[in-house]
């Protein structure tokens, strides 16, 4: 069991944010799989605060996804504690998420040559500013999710305190995946500095990294201690893995979904973006998500390039049928 503000999860087992890929859509099949916490993707503070048009929507959760939460990201306190205050709310007529997560791990060059994400790993005091003003500016909790470093250099080093003194700074949970910015998202997972920074709060610490099946998430439990999983890319085209993870940590057996119940599910995902985005832009979007749920299918990959070329949901559900005949011949 996970406890963190008002929040109970019975295994702790979240739906990591990826950056054009968790979408409402994606987020709602997720949990109606098995997911028992999600958040939207990075969205920057500096974009709500110059009332950017398209950014709230990023920032938007329903009623039916809680508990849940908005990620923000920015280097600037006095931003940061604006952006919070804003998606504290609710965005763009969506509900009160359950709590705001700091992006404090993003590896990507445009990111942090700005100063944001994993930058903030480089720059101790103002990592904890930015928790502590955000902190001020809600009552809801604030979460953080870090790396375990950011040079190769030092990784593991000083990551325990830098916990240590996110928690002081108000912080109730702390997601880390186990790599460093220079890592970005190859190598080993590095397990040692996860427990590490576990065993430095008291806070719930929620392990992340290459977790792609019920076994690498009971490794992470038990190699860090952590309190919970957190899943990005294991999720995309398996958002039965939550539930294949929660039949382990309860010693059930677990039956994988057939072919004819992934297509269903990854069927029933393109329609709720659709209901969201439109049709045509959904299903672009699907293209990739199509590939995962189908990677390693007989008879897919001779359908690959007419996948890649889908825009209705029509074309998307014949190729369905195809697959599904092409898999019982
Ligand atoms: C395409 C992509 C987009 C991502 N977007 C975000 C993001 O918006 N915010 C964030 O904190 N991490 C983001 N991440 C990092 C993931 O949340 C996660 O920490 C990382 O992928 C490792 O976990 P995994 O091996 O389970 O995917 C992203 C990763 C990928 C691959």
């Amino acid at each position: 069991m996970l406890t963190f503000g008002n929040i109970t999860l019975k295994h702790g087992l979240f739906l990591a944010p990826l950056a054009g890929y968790t979408d409402r859509a994606f987020r709602t099949v997720c949990r109606a799989l098995g997911a028992e916490f999600q958040t939207t993707e990075m969205v920057s503070s500096r974009a709500l605060c110059y009332h950017d048009k398209k950014t709230p929507l990023l920032a938007r959760i329903d009623q039916e996804e809680l508990p849940a939460s908005v990620q923000i990201f920015g280097s600037e306190p006095s931003f940061m504690a604006e952006a919070a205050a804003m998606v504290a709310e609710g965005m763009a007529g969506g509900a009160v998420p359950s709590a705001v997560d700091i992006n404090m791990g993003c590896p990507v060059k445009k990111i942090v040559s700005a100063g944001d994400g994993s930058a903030l790993l480089r720059k101790p005091e103002l990592a904890f500013d930015i928790v502590k003003a955000v902190k001020r500016a809600i009552s809801l909790p604030v979460t953080v999710k870090i790396r375990v470093g950011f040079g190769k250099e030092d990784r593991g080093v000083g990551i325990p305190a830098f916990a240590k003194a996110l928690e002081e700074a108000g912080a109730s949970l702390l997601a880390v995946h186990g790599r460093t910015r220079a890592d970005m998202y190859s190598g080993e997972v590095d397990l040692a500095s996860i427990a590490a920074v576990k065993s430095a709060v008291s806070i719930p610490v929620v392990g992340n990294g290459d977790i792609k099946c019920a076994a690498d998430a009971v490794t992470m439990l038990r190699e860090t201690g952590c309190d919970g999983v957190m899943i990005g890319r294991g999720a995309i085209g398996n958002p039965f893995i939550f539930a294949q993870i929660a039949a382990a940590l309860e010693g059930r057996a677990y039956t994988p979904p057939t072919l004819r119940e992934k297509m269903v599910v990854a069927l029933w995902q393109l329609r709720l973006a659709a209901s969201e985005k439109g049709e045509y832009t959904a299903v672009v979007e699907s293209r990739k998500q199509f590939a995962a749920y189908t990677s390693g299918v007989r008879g897919a990959s001779a359908l690959r390039g007419r996948m890649n070329a889908i825009t209705t949901i029509a074309e998307a559900e014949a190729l369905c049928r195809e697959l599904l005949q092409n898999s019982e011949a």
